[in-house]
């Protein structure tokens, strides 16, 4: 194969840009062959960059070598094209191409490179076999879906760091190589060559730096900043990903709010999505009791209480157990259930509450027998309450109706957490919600019913307990704040599971976008929060020693927020995996196919390192 150098062509306009305006003119195109088509004396090559596909003709009557040479390209051979731009004939247009009114008359085809059969081709839509992708991602980025993840993505970010920059932040980068931060996850470890035996930790976030920003003074920072954190992966977490984070000093939980609600209305602008309405706020404890989940989905009506509606009469007929709550719910549009498929959900239903003592009551069913009647209506009447503060519209036979009632005589199996029982409906609220309602777009990636419904949770616990290490845990990281008042009540010391925190999420449909606090500023309070999360002094002064005493030089309030990046852009792409927006993500096992990391090192390399291996028996 004859492959030609490029010599004095360049490059006069790329492979999207081409319209009926041009007819006439000469053009120089580079690219991909993304297809090509063999007609005998006519072959035709689509050609490929980032900005779209121009479809060029290679005429042997006109030019043979240029022919001849489009006889021997192939799928991804790199090409140069010299031709005349021209109408297509008529009825020749395609409509679903940018450039599909014209074509490019080749008079000069150069080969720039040529391209083994690739395992898949960049051409394709939908590329199965995740695997394969992920090793050859250079090839898989080529594809246009790909391509256009990444372009959002950039937007996305320049869209934030403008809208930051404005607002008055300053970008400050922070260290890679650095200590243990306390997000909670495991630590990714660089070994010490100079100082044998100690180890740099690659930041879970910038947590600490960047509060020592605000004491340095610097009022406004900002980083889209690199995170590493290993810890279970799954489609919305990756090891190593990227945070918009940002820290202020003098801030009330507003002045956070707003700034995050005025770079995500700026972001999601840049993506063609008008967010409309406002950021919904909720507490916690509203979260729970309405959603059974602390980042709510309100795409689907709330949860609702009916422990009033089952009298102890009708607990006793009905078998449910007395003075425990009674949970409904409502899946829009499920559409009417035939016998079979209702003796399936029911089922389903028992199944996923395994044997922990929760039962499920056949709303319709009692519907159908007089003495429940009322009862029936009433739940009915109560779901469609909801329904109509939810989306106006009115409860109908076409949405399904599912009611969880605790079974009489296993009480412990909930050990009376007052979390437990909507945590769990809540869980089912969810998996039913995606099942039935997704069926009717709810939940679609695309298109008009694509639905951005924001909220704000607010007074996370500050602590829970975890009942393995019999410890409390700090909910979010040590450097959060209580509220004021649960300081000086002296809650903080005698009735740690009341203590709320000054902390907040930003939740979009389900996922938690992001997560922030206002922070303690003052050395007693800190050291009191090391101390009752079970922390000694010494303990304290070893891990964040350093930070201890930078708070005694004169330590401004202060509070801030991180994002996900990744996540931001994988739901405006419509994707559901942030390995499609991650240029050269890890498998759910943490490994980088394509350069096949991580790979052991030399002995040589261990040895300068004063490294080891050992077997883990
Ligand atoms: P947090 O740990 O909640 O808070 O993280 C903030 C946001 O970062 C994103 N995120 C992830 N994205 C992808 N893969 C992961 N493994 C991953 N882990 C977290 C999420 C999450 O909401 N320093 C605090 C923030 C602060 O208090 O200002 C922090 O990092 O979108």
């Amino acid at each position: 194969m004859h492959l030609d150098f490029l010599g004095s062509l360049e490059r006069t306009q790329t492979c999207g840009e081409l319209r009926p305006e041009q007819a006439g003119a000469d053009v120089v195109l580079m690219g991909w062959v993304n297809r090509r088509r063999d007609h005998g004396n006519l072959i035709f090559l689509d050609v490929r960059d980032r900005t779209g596909i121009t479809q060029v003709v290679l005429d042997k009557e006109l030019d043979g070598a240029a022919h001849a040479k489009g006889e021997a390209a192939r799928p991804e051979y790199v090409v140069a094209v010299k031709g005349t731009v021209r109408l297509r004939g008529a009825g020749l247009e395609n409509p679903n191409m940018l450039t599909g009114a014209i074509e490019v008359v080749a008079t000069e085809l150069l080969l720039l490179n040529d391209a083994k059969t690739p395992p898949f081709s960049p051409a394709e839509d939908a590329i199965a076999n995740e695997e394969v992708r992920l090793k050859y991602r250079y090839l898989d980025l080529r594809r246009e879906e790909m391509q256009r993840n990444f372009a959002l993505r950039s937007r996305v970010a320049m869209a934030i760091r403008n809208y930051l920059v404005d607002e008055g932040f300053l970008e400050i980068e922070t260290p890679f190589m650095t200590r243990s931060t306390p997000e909670g996850a495991r630590d990714y470890l660089v070994p010490s060559r100079v100082h044998a035996g100690n180890f740099y930790a690659l930041p879970q976030s910038p947590q600490i730096f960047k509060q020592i920003l605000m004491i340095s003074g610097f009022d406004r920072y900002f980083q889209i900043a690199r995170c590493f954190r290993d810890e279970d992966l799954r489609a919305d977490r990756q090891p190593e990903f990227t945070q918009i984070d940002l820290e202020t000093t003098f801030p009330k939980q507003e002045t956070i709010f707003r700034i995050v609600e005025g770079f995500l209305r700026a972001a999601f602008a840049t993506a063609g999505v008008t967010i409309q309405g406002g950021f919904v706020r909720m507490t916690y404890d509203e979260a729970i009791r309405r959603y059974g989940i602390d980042k709510p989905d309100m795409r689907l009506p709330a949860m609702v209480d009916l422990t009033e509606v089952l009298t102890p009469e009708l607990r006793t007929t009905l078998k449910v157990e007395q003075g425990l709550p009674v949970i409904g719910f409502t899946v829009p549009k499920a559409g009417v259930l035939s016998g079979t498929q209702k003796r399936a959900l029911v089922e389903e239903i028992r199944g996923s509450f395994g044997d922990c003592g929760l039962d499920f009551l056949d709303v319709a069913r009692l519907r159908t027998n007089e003495a429940f009647q009322p009862l029936a209506e009433a739940i009915a009447a109560k779901l469609n309450a909801e329904q109509i503060v939810f989306g106006g519209n009115n409860f109908t036979t076409d949405d399904l109706a599912i009611v969880i009632t605790p079974k009489l005589g296993t009480p412990e199996t909930w050990n009376y957490d007052p979390q437990w029982i909507p945590k769990k409906v809540g869980a089912l609220r969810l998996e039913l919600g995606k099942k039935f309602a997704d069926k009717h777009g709810l939940f679609a990636k695309t298109g008009t019913a694509r639905d951005y419904k924001f909220l704000w949770v607010t007074d996370f616990p500050m602590y829970e307990w975890d009942e393995a290490a019999g410890v409390w845990q700090a909910a979010h990281h040590p450097f959060t704040s209580p509220h004021e008042d649960d300081i000086t009540s002296g809650r903080l010391v005698h009735d740690k599971g009341a203590v709320r925190a000054l902390a907040y999420d930003i939740v979009l449909n389900g996922t938690e976008l992001g997560s922030g606090s206002i922070r303690i500023h003052r050395k007693d309070v800190q050291a009191e929060i090391f101390r009752s999360l079970g922390m000694s002094d010494e303990e304290a002064k070893e891990r964040f020693g350093f930070f201890l005493d930078a708070l005694e030089y004169g330590t401004p309030p202060h509070g801030g927020i991180a994002l996900g990046l990744d996540r931001i852009v994988m739901i405006l792409a419509g994707a559901t995996s942030l390995r499609e927006v991650i240029a050269f993500p890890k498998t759910a096992k943490a490994i980088d196919l394509m350069v096949d990391a991580p790979t052991p090192v030399s002995e040589a390399q261990m040895r300068e390192l004063s490294l080891r291996t050992v077997t883990r028996s």
